[in-house]
């Protein structure tokens, strides 16, 4: 219900954006079939925008990039670079998203299950919450117990967050509810991110990607 929401205000500021909301925002929080086909659109049309404006794009997106956040599981600051040798799985949420981010999660956690059956390689998933005024280290911790307990679970300050958010092109966006108070929800894209063991990015994979084909796409590029 609420992405509905998100897609009138990205349509009435897309003017004004900043940031690019690029194709992640395909993907959002507890995104509607109505909603969705309006996004089409507005996708549709910023394509060709894009088409005019003469950008170069080769082959995969540049994602990815350096950033500061901090360890649920430590309690000390962590870098992309914490995690050179190992692949990464980068997913962006908030600890009161009501049914989506524990449903992603639910897959991470399944995807590594399958990762370690299969003998692939292995995978650092970290969850990055877009909710630094709720999401404490403890909150994240206490939220942390309902999922694999592989995964890392990481915030930082509003800025470190943005940062982090902006170097994926994720969006996110307080929607219901009132920021003054603890009673909103948020907006946010609903993607997987790969990175390689060099930090490089190398795919998403969207909310519509089972852990299979999650899996299969991680193998993919480790062969
Ligand atoms: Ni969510």
């Amino acid at each position: 219900m609420h992405a509905t929401r998100a897609i009138v205000r990205m349509m009435s500021s897309r003017s004004s954006q900043r940031g690019p909301v690029g194709w992640t925002a395909l993907a959002l929080c507890g995104t509607a079939g109505a909603g969705l086909a309006v996004y089409y659109n507005v996708e549709k049309e910023r394509r060709q925008t894009q088409a005019t404006t003469k950008q170069t794009t080769h082959g995969k997106p540049s994602l990815g990039g350096s950033w500061t956040l901090v360890s649920s599981k430590t309690g000390y600051p962590v870098t992309d670079a914490s995690y050179r040798g190992r692949y990464t799985l980068l997913y962006f949420g908030f600890t009161r998203c009501p049914d989506i981010c524990p449903a992603e999660l639910v897959k991470v956690g399944e995807v590594l299950a399958l990762l370690k059956a299969r003998r692939g390689p292995e995978v650092q998933a970290l969850f990055v919450s877009l909710d630094p005024k709720r999401d404490s280290l403890e909150q994240l911790r206490f939220y942390a117990r309902d999922f694999d307990d592989r995964i890392d679970f990481l915030v930082g300050t509003p800025e470190q967050i943005k940062t982090a958010a902006r170097r994926y092109r994720v969006y996110s966006s307080i929607a219901d509810g009132d920021q003054d108070s603890d009673d909103y929800l948020i907006d946010h894209s609903i993607v997987l991110y790969l990175n390689g063991p060099d930090g490089g990015f190398l795919d998403f994979f969207t909310q519509s990607t089972n852990a299979r084909d999650v899996v299969a796409g991680i193998m993919k590029h480790c062969g």
